[in-house]
């Protein structure tokens, strides 16, 4: 496959086989080897590198960015961030607040503050969840980021846009998609490849037909009306976390939890849905706020509820050479919901169980309920029974303590190296009781207490 792109300024068009990834080919092909492999799997962040395109610049994770990804964008590498003697501004502060502290990881680090910098983000904490430091000195690296938060940004970084030749591997249009995809069924679609850039860095798979969805314009963004959002398949999780904060803040919350910076920034919503699965973060709320999918195959569309899509552990409603398009989500209730997303690290980790709560009480009664939950199946599924239990019954903590043996009915948790089945039923019920005791004013909501935390921290 043919790419160009911009590496640190210069044009640059690769002939490389499609799977090839940005960190491979900036170590072993251009000697680039101040990007470093820490992990290769997206989590230690020690490759980070700026891309920029006419969204703007994100940093990316070039372990799990293969090159196709690239095309028609600009990268620039940590050999490309000074000019000539001059040091960035995140360079120097570094050194001057001795954040530099080992080779392995300041390159990725310095990546992620430069881009930060540049984007004018401040939420420095967020911006180095994707960082790991083992050595845990983040103070002196966190005095860097605040250092320069007024220092201009530097000329030189930015994207100058280029023809890019037409690849029949990367569709530019959900027209062609659904036309190449009618054709090839067996390819494997590629949208931020945060799932799939693992299977050939850890799995080392052999991809033969891939399609990559970078490309299309049209399967991206957020279009909001009075009743719904509706959001394309190619729309990152990054781009999430504002269009639901004034509706529903504390799914906005769980977004921003979700992975890291780096990885939301690549992550999109349909690849967090159309990988079926079960402990994904996005179908629990997004079921329980009454989300529906919109699938494609050639020229047909049809919509179903987001719980019918997830059939059974591996198994999608999805047909051959049919992909997702987009998600609606009402905003009805939307107020309503809370999500509880439970890792063993609090950023950057996947959920060992996560629950959703959409519950409506009119007149001190409940109208409606739909609970949902990731963690606790071999697919994310709604909590029927303990829904049952609750409609039409008055909303106290008799009721509440009432409902909890019915999650047993529910769910028959499994134990692996994330939780034990009895901690995953156990903390379940807690979360219904947690929602009841926020709702009520008996505790701290989890959104309080976590948003408090950062900042004390
Ligand atoms: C370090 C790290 C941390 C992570 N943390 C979290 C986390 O906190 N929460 C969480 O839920 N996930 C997490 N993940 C998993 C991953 O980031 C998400 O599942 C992500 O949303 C996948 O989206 P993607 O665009 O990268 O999908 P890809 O990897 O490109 O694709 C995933 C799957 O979906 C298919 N696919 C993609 N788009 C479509 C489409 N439009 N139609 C049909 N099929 C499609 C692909 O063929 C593939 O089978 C993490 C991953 C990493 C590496
Ligand atoms: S090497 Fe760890 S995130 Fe890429
Ligand atoms: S900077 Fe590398 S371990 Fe802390």
């Amino acid at each position: 496959m043919e790419i160009t792109f911009r590496l640190n300024g210069e044009l640059i068009t690769a002939s490389e086989a499609p799977t090839r990834t940005l960190l491979d080919y900036l170590r072993e092909t251009r000697g680039l080897t101040g990007t470093k492999e820490g992990c290769n799997e997206g989590d230690c962040g020690a490759c980070t590198v700026m891309v920029e395109d006419a969204q703007g610049k994100k940093p990316l994770n070039a372990c799990i960015l293969f090159l196709p990804q690239l095309h028609g964008k600009s990268v620039t590498t940590v050999e490309g961030l000074s000019k000539g003697d001059s040091l960035h501004p995140v360079q120097k502060a570094m050194i001057e607040e001795h954040g530099s502290q080992c080779g392995f990881c300041t390159p990725g680090i310095v990546m992620s503050l430069a881009t930060a910098h540049a984007r004018g983000e401040t939420a420095h904490k967020d911006v180095l969840a994707g960082n790991l430091c083992r050595c845990t000195g983040y103070a002196p690296i966190l005095r860097a980021a605040k250092k320069v938060e007024d220092a201009p940004v530097p000329e030189g970084l930015d994207h100058i846009p280029f023809a890019t030749p037409a690849i029949v591997e990367r569709p530019e249009t959900t027209d062609e998609l659904a036309a190449i995809y009618a054709l090839r069924p067996d390819a494997v679609l590629i949208a931020g490849a945060t799932d799939v850039g693992l299977w050939v860095t850890k799995q080392m798979r052999d991809l033969e037909e891939v399609i990559f969805l970078g490309g299309i314009e049209d399967l991206k963004g957020i279009t909001e009306t009075t009743e719904a959002f509706e959001i394309g398949a190619m729309t990152p999780i990054a781009d999430l976390i504002a269009a639901f904060k004034p509706h529903a803040p504390s799914l906005a919350e769980m977004y921003r939890r979700f992975a890291s910076t780096q990885v939301r920034a690549a992550a999109t919503l349909g690849g967090n849905i159309a990988n079926g699965s079960p402990i994904g973060d996005s179908p629990p709320p997004l079921i329980a706020a009454g989300a529906t999918l919109k699938l494609r195959k050639g020229e047909d569309r049809r919509s179903i509820a987001l719980e019918d899509f997830f059939i059974t552990y591996g198994k999608q409603d999805r047909q051959p050479s049919e992909f997702v398009e987009s998600i609606t989500v009402p905003k009805a209730g939307l107020e309503h919901l809370k999500v509880y997303k439970l890792s063993k690290r609090f950023d950057q980790d996947i959920s060992a169980v996560c629950g959703a709560f959409n519950i409506t009480v009119t007149d001190g009664t409940i109208t409606a309920a739909r609970i949902a939950f990731g963690g606790m199946a071999g697919t994310p599924a709604r909590a029927k029974t303990v829904e049952a239990a609750l409609t039409g019954k008055p909303w106290t903590q008799k009721t509440i303590d009432a409902a909890l043996p019915a999650f047993a009915e529910d769910y028959t948790p499994m134990s692996d190296m994330r939780a034990s089945n009895t901690y995953r039923l156990t903390t379940a019920q807690n979360m219904l009781r947690r929602y009841f005791a926020e709702d009520q004013g008996l505790a701290t909501s989890v959104l309080a207490v976590t948003q408090t935390g950062k900042e004390d921290a």
